[in-house]
């Protein structure tokens, strides 16, 4: 038996390589065009698993896009560690802001430059070749039995992957998940996330007359819907930056004491937060502190506004229609079905009667907390100080990733937000990159975190 970080260090430039194909593959979720990518992205995946010696490898069709299931299971009586991340990647508009083509993965002094480099392919990838590289150390063995699931509707709030869990318990089942989807604060400051907020995406339509109608003949006389969808927009949220909806707030667990002041121990630099935002000042509920709004507090976001007339030059109309897409996060104990009734309800309420409106929604996912003090939790945090060489530090996210309560619901288990992001990879955005230091730290992290979790008394 070798040491397995020596493994990963031998062939750590062949790792990297590896990422760089997978990355190469077009996996844009969201645009059908984009189907035949997906399915490609997917059996890439799948090759990767048997190749990492995962025995029992299969991609299963969903009504959307393709799952994909690994498992190696040679470790009776040893712990079973399901290790969930996603194939799939957003879209790249807009292109032009891109320093070079964001499917041609090129490295460039310390990162590697692609869309999904950082989410999720890169950090998924890096425990795909924490288990070959511990296979290798460890003789054909692993010291734990591991079971991966690997979607392709992470991005878009697909609505298969829940289904396809609960209808593979049997398949599935784990004493303990793993999810590499996050932030920590720096290649130097590791990072275990403990809160993940949930998601409600809608799309918000006012219709005035029946067919667009010339603004002279008619403005003055008919409301405009595009100004009453402003009006219901603006309404959403009062002057200090709190959601106006009524019972937005009634299910909010409140922040308590004590971890108000763990969350201020974390480091928070508002300098790095104007200088990754190029916001030109920070906004939102004056009684809580940036990090606490982002991490701990629920919000309403206007994600885009459509309608009436956006070509060249003018047009003198008055539109039929228009339509804003909004999305909230939200803590535990919002519910997201439950949040979407009190907007239809609010939005019904405010809509003047000059005009209709229609809210309809898109998708749902639950937030997450995750206890800290689990002997898993501890695993994951020895495990970063052999991978970074440095203690991590408990904080909370504003992102989603919603398979987190489905898995500790569906099996009752801790499930680890393990990440090897930096805040300012640019998720979503132009020049989405992964430090290629927190790609191979990434993946001594995960393969100790599996050796630790061979000896650790879960329960
Ligand atoms: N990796 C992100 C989630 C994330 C982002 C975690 C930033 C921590 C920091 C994930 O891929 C993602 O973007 N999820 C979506 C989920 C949604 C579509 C249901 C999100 O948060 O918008
Ligand atoms: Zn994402």
């Amino acid at each position: 038996m070798s040491d397995v970080f020596s493994v990963i260090d031998q062939q750590a430039g062949l790792f990297l390589a590896e990422l760089q194909e997978f990355l190469r593959i077009p996996s844009i979720s969201t645009l059908p065009e984009h189907q035949g990518d997906i399915q490609r992205a997917a059996e890439w995946a799948a090759d990767k698993l048997r190749a990492a010696g995962m025995t029992d490898v299969q991609v299963f069709p969903t009504p959307g896009h393709p799952i994909v299931y690994g498992a190696w299971n040679g470790a009776p009586g040893a712990p079973t560690v399901l290790i969930y991340g996603h194939y799939d990647v957003q879209p790249v508009d807009p292109v032009s802001e891109w320093r070079s083509d964001p499917f041609s993965a090129e490295v460039s002094g310390d990162y590697i430059l692609a869309r999904g480099s950082s989410d999720d392919k890169g950090q998924v990838f890096a425990n795909i070749k924490a288990v070959a590289a511990l296979m290798q150390a460890h003789g054909g063995k692993l010291p734990v039995n591991v079971k991966f699931l690997i979607e392709g509707e992470e991005e878009i709030g697909g609505a298969n992957l829940d289904p396809f869990i609960l209808s593979h318990l049997d398949l599935l089942r784990c004493d303990v998940a793993i999810v590499s989807d996050t932030a920590i604060l720096s290649l130097d400051q590791p990072a275990v996330i403990y809160g993940l907020r949930g998601l409600v995406y809608l799309e918000l339509e006012v219709r005035g007359p029946d067919h667009d109608l010339h603004s002279g003949q008619y403005g003055g006389s008919v409301h405009n819907p595009l100004q009453a969808l402003c009006e219901i927009v603006a309404a959403l949220h009062h002057p200090d930056g709190s959601v106006a909806v009524e019972g937005f707030y009634d299910t909010v667990r409140p922040l308590d004491a004590a971890e108000r002041q763990a969350m201020a121990q974390v480091p928070f630099d508002e300098a790095d937060w104007k200088a990754q935002t190029g916001a030109p000042a920070p906004w939102g509920e004056p009684e809580y502190t940036l990090r606490e709004r982002i991490g701990a507090r629920p919000t309403l976001e206007v994600n885009g506004i459509v309608g009436g007339f956006t070509g060249h030059g003018s047009k003198t109309v008055l539109p039929a229609k228009g339509m804003a897409k909004i999305s909230c996060r939200l803590v535990p104990d919002q519910d997201p079905h439950e949040i979407e009734n009190l907007i239809r309800a609010y939005v019904a309420k405010i809509t003047p009667p000059t005009v209709t409106s229609e809210v309809r929604a898109l998708s749902h996912g639950h937030g997450a907390m995750v206890p800290i003090d689990s002997p898993a939790m501890q695993a994951a945090v020895r495990a970063y100080e052999r991978g970074f060489g440095r203690k991590p530090v408990f904080t909370r996210e504003g992102g989603s990733i919603p398979v987190v309560a489905t898995l500790s619901r569906a099996f009752d288990i801790p499930v680890l937000l393990v990440g090897y992001g930096l805040p300012d990879d640019g998720l979503h955005g132009p020049n989405e990159h992964f430090h290629v230091q927190c790609f191979y730290r990434g993946i001594k992290t995960a393969a100790a975190l599996l050796e630790d979790l061979a000896t650790t008394r879960l329960k």
